[in-house]
């Protein structure tokens, strides 16, 4: 949830760790800090709010710092104590001599903290990343060699944690290490990065190195030795990174966000390039490591995840259910750990999340694993820690994702459960072949489709405008789009922090029905298909108790000019395919309303992109 950034070596470190913090801003932004070793000191500059904020602050002492060429970094997502500057990272020890940052949560740190303060340390802040600071200053008292202290101290601490720590006795070395936390070295001509993940150095590096749990790694601008968490050192794997920086840029657009929805068609078009080739030959899934034989004989599926990545999930379930007829059961990830979850060898288990880093997501999947499950991983990021834990990995490739708030990702799960689901009834044989090819044909028409609600994304924009105002917005749907409902309510109260509702538009007569009044906006999802006339029905009944009824629809039905006040048009599509196209208007109108209410649209207030807590 926070990130963390370190560097040795032969260049300035200043702009390294500012640049490297800006990229690792989607991990948090509550504050921000860096230590710096100059000369025989280590500079502490810390600050609240915006890494700007910490810009600012270090704007007048910058000529004093740029000889500086070791040096840490942090952006903080607060968990223990409030974004303040004694909370902000680097924590310190006692004589200030030793200074750490810190991503994830030590959880004994209360104990640690009890028997430090009686050995006579004195805590400054309320953080559980103090007590590393204090911790391992005093091993390091004794055995005068920081890699030994870290080693020592990480023995005595649970939980997760990236560490990078610096002490003022040492010049040249910069420690780090991690457990269940992220933490990636950039080696370069220059010297070594490390950071919670490769955007924050790859503009100076593309070879990294994925630190595993428990390994230590001490950096020097010539040298680099990781031991492992027996101290045996290991050699370590370097890896050519495959990300271009341009990945990062906003392309013209005013937010990452508006730049990511206009980047859904060439998503999908890139995912189902060499998977889908054409409507009359198979789906190809060569990621799926289960043999056919298995696969025609899966008795059961979980699929779990959080929050977008769950509602994909969600509309998985519906597509695997419709086409292969395996039961399929969804969960959240945070509830799926803390219950007697019942999974077997003969299950399959889809984790789906963006980041691939997702603290609950992370558990589940390897208790399920545990259980003997063949764990499939849906993730935009193949360098994570769930696809390195996956048996079988679907990498959705829809590149970096820069906003908060999830769309293109979403948009890439979404194309994976349709290959995935066309696939297993290919390989099943259980859906009318016919039906299929329909099917398959169609999905490869929904790039176009996308291109033309964006083409048409002023009508949107006016529709954001008119409902800006509002404090609460109910999403109505039913089947296939009840999760575009869900998502698009997410969408909605992640970037603007209006109350949005998304309800099964059945359920509405069973309780809801009850806050609409004529300051209340209902958006109905009303797809062509199965449930159209059913929606209707439900739309008519909020209306008659005054609703602002808003359409989204692929319907030209003039009669449903009276009964909505507003009416998004869309393409026709297969009511299958409908939650493609039906979630590109809702993420389009979340985006102006924020954006017309002058939100931070990228960087919503209390999110992280990485929730590496659970
Ligand atoms: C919403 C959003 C979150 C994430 C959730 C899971 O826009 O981004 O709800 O979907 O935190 O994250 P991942 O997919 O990385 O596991």
């Amino acid at each position: 949830m926070c990130g963390i950034i370190g560097y040795v070596g032969r260049n300035s470190v200043l702009d390294i760790l500012l640049d490297g913090l800006k990229q690792l801003e989607y991990r948090g932004y509550d504050s921000s800090g860096v230590a710096l070793k100059c000369g025989d000191k280590i500079e502490v500059y810390k600050a609240v709010g915006k890494l700007n904020n910490l810009r600012d602050k270090l704007e007048p002492h910058r000529k004093n710092l740029l000889d500086a060429k070791m040096g840490i970094g942090h952006i903080r997502w607060a968990t223990h104590g409030a974004p303040t500057i004694v909370n902000a990272h680097p924590q310190t020890c006692n004589c200030g001599r030793l200074v750490v940052v810190h991503n994830g949560i030590i959880e004994n740190y209360k104990e640690l903290r009890a028997k430090l303060e009686k050995e006579g340390c004195v805590f400054k802040s309320q953080t559980d990343t103090e007590t590393v600071a204090h911790l391992v200053a005093q091993i390091y008292e004794k055995t005068q060699n920081l890699t030994q202290a870290v080693a020592l101290a990480t023995k005595e601490l649970e939980g997760a944690y990236a560490l990078a720590i610096m002490h003022n006795n040492e010049p040249n070395t910069l420690v780090v290490t991690k457990r269940n936390a992220p933490l990636v070295i950039g080696v370069a001509d220059d010297g070594y990065y490390a950071a919670s993940d490769v955007p924050a150095f790859i503009k100076h590096s593309n070879k990294a190195i994925y630190m595993k749990d428990n390994e230590i790694a001490t950096l020097t601008p010539d040298s680099l030795t990781i031991q492992d968490g027996n101290g045996n050192e290991v050699t370590p794997k370097i890896e050519q990174l495959p990300w271009e920086p341009v990945a990062l840029s906003k392309m013209g657009y005013k937010h990452f966000m508006l730049k990511e929805i206009h980047e859904q068609p060439d998503v999908i078009r890139n995912i189902l390039t060499g998977k889908l080739h054409t409507s009359d030959s198979p789906i190809v899934l060569e990621e799926v490591k289960l043999t056919k034989d298995i696969l025609k004989n899966l008795s059961r599926i979980q699929i779990i995840a959080c929050g977008t990545s769950l509602h994909a999930g969600m509309i998985g379930k519906y597509l695997i259910e419709s086409l292969c007829q395996i039961p399929v059961d969804v969960e959240a990830s945070s509830e799926y750990i803390y219950r007697d979850t019942v999974t077997d060898k003969n299950t399959l288990v889809i984790g789906v999340s963006q980041s691939g880093e997702t603290a609950d997501t992370l558990t589940a999947i390897r208790q399920a694993k545990a259980k003997g499950s063949h764990v499939l991983i849906i993730t935009n990021r193949p360098d994570s820690a769930m696809a390195r834990e996956a048996d079988s990995l679907l990498s959705v490739n829809a590149g970096i994702e820069v906003s908060v708030a999830a769309t293109k990702s979403y948009i890439a799960q979404l194309t994976s459960f349709y290959l995935l689901a066309i696939y297993l009834a290919e390989v099943k044989e259980s859906a009318n072949k016919e039906d299929l090819i329909k099917l398959k044909s169609e999905m490869l028409a929904i790039p176009q489709k996308i291109e033309q609600i964006l083409s048409h994304k002023d009508d949107i924009q006016n529709c954001a405008k008119k409902y800006s105002g509002t404090r609460d917005f109910i999403y109505i749907a039913r089947g296939i789009n009840y999760p575009t409902a869900l998502e698009g309510a997410l969408k909605l109260k992640e970037i603007s922090y209006i109350n949005a509702t998304g309800y099964p538009a059945g359920e509405l007569k069973h309780g809801p029905i009850a806050m609409l009044d004529d300051t209340m906006p209902v958006l109905s999802v009303l797809m062509h298909g199965r449930v159209y006339e059913k929606i209707l029905s439900n739309s008519e009944e909020a209306k008659a108790r005054n609703a602002r009824m808003i359409a989204l629809t692929n319907s030209i039905d003039p009669k449903l000019d009276d009964l909505f006040e507003y009416i998004i048009r869309v393409p026709e599509v297969d009511d299958m395919l409908s939650p493609l196209i039906a979630i590109v208007p809702l993420q389009l109108i979340a985006y102006y309303i924020a954006e017309f209410l002058g939100k931070d649209v990228d960087q919503p207030r209390n999110l992280a992109k990485s929730v590496t807590v659970e």
